[in-house]
């Protein structure tokens, strides 16, 4: 068996007071208790990322080399306004090749569970050629958190993270192999 996979898990959000910390440790908790691949949160808010064409900040280029380290993503993704976070688009604009011929997940929240964020990123992801794999979890707003704030997940979403972690383990070695 050849060396483990690097898989990063993206924050998709920066505002103050966003949730998705939680909800990427929560999944981080889940992976490290598989043992399969070396999992890390990647924080795109660490990477002070200007806009697209608005100067060539050192952040850029520590973010595609982040990039470039990884084989494979899962992708915390929130809902805003019926997409993803301005932050995780511009981010996804900022690097290229390091995207390609990886794979990713995505789990996703919002008041019907993120799924129109999350359909939008599929379409995103193919741009890039990540291979975004089927099980995708998605949290309720109004059930697996406390006041929209506090992430208390259902028992049930567990299982998914794995299918999903399965999926994207599995492609991520195959699509290491073209690389
Ligand atoms: C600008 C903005 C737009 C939003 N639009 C939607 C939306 O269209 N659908 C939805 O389900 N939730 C929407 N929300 C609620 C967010 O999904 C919710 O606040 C979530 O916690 C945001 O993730 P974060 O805390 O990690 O930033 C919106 C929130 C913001 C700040």
């Amino acid at each position: 068996m050849s060396e483990k996979l690097n898989i990063g898990i993206i924050l998709g959000s920066t505002r103050d007071g966003r949730v998705s910390p939680q909800v990427g440790e929560w999944v981080k908790g889940i992976a490290d208790q598989r043992g399969d691949a070396n999992y890390e949160i990647v924080d795109i808010a660490d990477y002070k990322l200007p806009f697209l064409g608005e100067g060539d900040a050192p952040g850029i280029a520590a973010w595609n080399e982040k990039l470039d380290s990884l084989d494979g993503f899962v992708f915390i993704v929130q809902e805003y306004n019926h997409s993803i976070t301005g932050a995780l688009k511009n981010a996804i604009d900022l690097a290229r090749e390091a995207w390609n011929n990886k794979a990713a997940g995505i789990v996703s929240y919002g008041s019907t569970g993120g799924a129109r964020a999350a359909e939008h990123l599929r379409g995103i992801l193919g741009e890039l050629m990540v291979a975004d794999v089927r099980t995708h979890p998605t949290l309720s707003l109004f059930t697996d958190f406390e006041n929209f704030s506090v992430f208390k997940p259902q028992d049930i979403h567990g299982e998914n993270i794995n299918l999903m972690l399965d999926q994207v383990t599995t492609w991520s070695r195959a699509l290491k192999t073209i690389r």
